[in-house]
C-alpha cells in the first residue's frame, strides 16, 4: 500500500474521468460508425480504455500495479496494434458522419496523452510513473491508429 499525496489523488481522479469518458466514446461512437473497420477499431480502443480504468482504480486504491504483467500486456496490445493494419484497406466510400468522429476521437487521444504527460511528473513512485507512461503510449498509439486510418480514407491529408 502506498499513500498518495493530495496532488497524486486529484491528478488520478482527473485521469480516471478521462478514461471513464473515452469508454464512452468508443462505445458510443462504434455504434454510430458506417465502415465495419472503423468500428472494429473503436471497439478495440474501448477494450484500452477499460484496462486504463483498471489500472487508475488500482493505484487510487493505494496499490503500486504489476508492471511485469503490465508489460505482458503491453506485447499483446503492440502484436495485435500491428496485425490490424488500417491503412491496407483503400477506399473512396467515406461517410462524413465517420470523418467527424475521428476528427473527435483524435482531438480526445492529443488532450489526454499530454495530460498523463503532464501528471507523470508529479509522481513519487518509479512504478506509478511507469504505469502512466505506459498508458501514455497507448493513447499515442490510439491516436496513430486514427490518423492511419483517416489518412487511408483521405480524410486527413497532412501537407
Ligand atoms: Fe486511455
Ligand atoms: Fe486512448
Amino acid at each position: 500500500m502506498i499513500q498518495l499525496t493530495q496532488k497524486e489523488t486529484m491528478l488520478l481522479k482527473d485521469l480516471k474521468s478521462h478514461e471513464e469518458l473515452c469508454i464512452s466514446k468508443y462505445n458510443d461512437y462504434a455504434s454510430k460508425a458506417q465502415d465495419a473497420q472503423l468500428k472494429d477499431m473503436f471497439n478495440k480502443h474501448a477494450q484500452h480504455e477499460q484496462q486504463h480504468l483498471n489500472t487508475i482504480t488500482t493505484i487510487l486504491s493505494g496499490q503500486i500495479p504489476n508492471m511485469q504483467q503490465n508489460s505482458g500486456n503491453a506485447n499483446n496490445n503492440a502484436s495485435s496494434a500491428s496485425q490490424n493494419n488500417f491503412t491496407a484497406t483503400q477506399s473512396t466510400a467515406n461517410s462524413p458522419m465517420d470523418a467527424k468522429l475521428c476528427g473527435d476521437l483524435l482531438m480526445t487521444e492529443k488532450y489526454v496523452s499530454g495530460t498523463y504527460d503532464t501528471s507523470i511528473f508529479e509522481f513519487r513512485d518509479t512504478n506509478i510513473r511507469q504505469a502512466l507512461n505506459h498508458i501514455q503510449k497507448e493513447e499515442q498509439q490510439h491516436g496513430e491508429d486514427i490518423f492511419n486510418y483517416m489518412q487511408s480514407k483521405g480524410m486527413y491529408n497532412p501537407q
